[in-house]
């Protein structure tokens, strides 16, 4: 497990960017074109933790967040998950960025997927909760109400 790092040291030469994360509007200078989302998360300044680095190799998914970028060819708006452990904070310019801490939380309600996991015991240690729980609303946004059983399981 990686310390918590100040967002500041991130910072070096590098290049400016614009997000939104979980609503609100990030600018950032100098960041370092080496330094991944969640370590960005993960800093004492934004301090998103629920967002976990597991393998750090994209293989196991508990770093899970979602995306959400304009498509030219469908003109409209697109919803993927994508492995904060891997993806560069340089690459979120111009992106929406949804962690589990932007679908809710057990003092302002939990999201529908949150819901349920919780109400049907779906984790065990709970450590990739969150990972799964980002997959799962990825997903749904997505796919919406033509999300298939055979869709889910893949
Ligand atoms: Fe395992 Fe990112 S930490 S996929």
């Amino acid at each position: 497990m990686n310390d918590m790092i100040s967002a500041d040291s991130i910072k070096s030469q590098g290049t400016s960017i614009k997000f939104v994360l979980n609503g609100d509007t990030v600018s950032l200078d100098n960041v370092d074109q080496n330094t991944l989302l969640i370590d960005y998360l993960h800093t004492n300044d934004i301090g998103l933790t629920g967002t976990k680095l597991v393998c750090g190799e994209a293989g196991c998914g508990a770093c899970t967040v979602m995306q959400t970028k304009w498509d030219d060819v469908a003109q409209r708006l697109v919803d993927q998950p994508i492995n904060s452990c891997i993806h560069p904070l340089v690459a979120c310019d111009g992106m929406m960025i949804t962690t589990t801490e932007g679908l809710g939380n057990t003092k302002t309600g939990l999201s529908p997927v949150q819901f349920k996991l919780a109400a049907n015991n779906g984790s065990q240690c709970g450590f990739c909760s969150a990972g799964f729980v980002m997959n799962m609303h990825s997903l749904l946004q997505a796919k919406g109400d033509t999300l298939t059983e055979k869709e889910i399981e893949e």
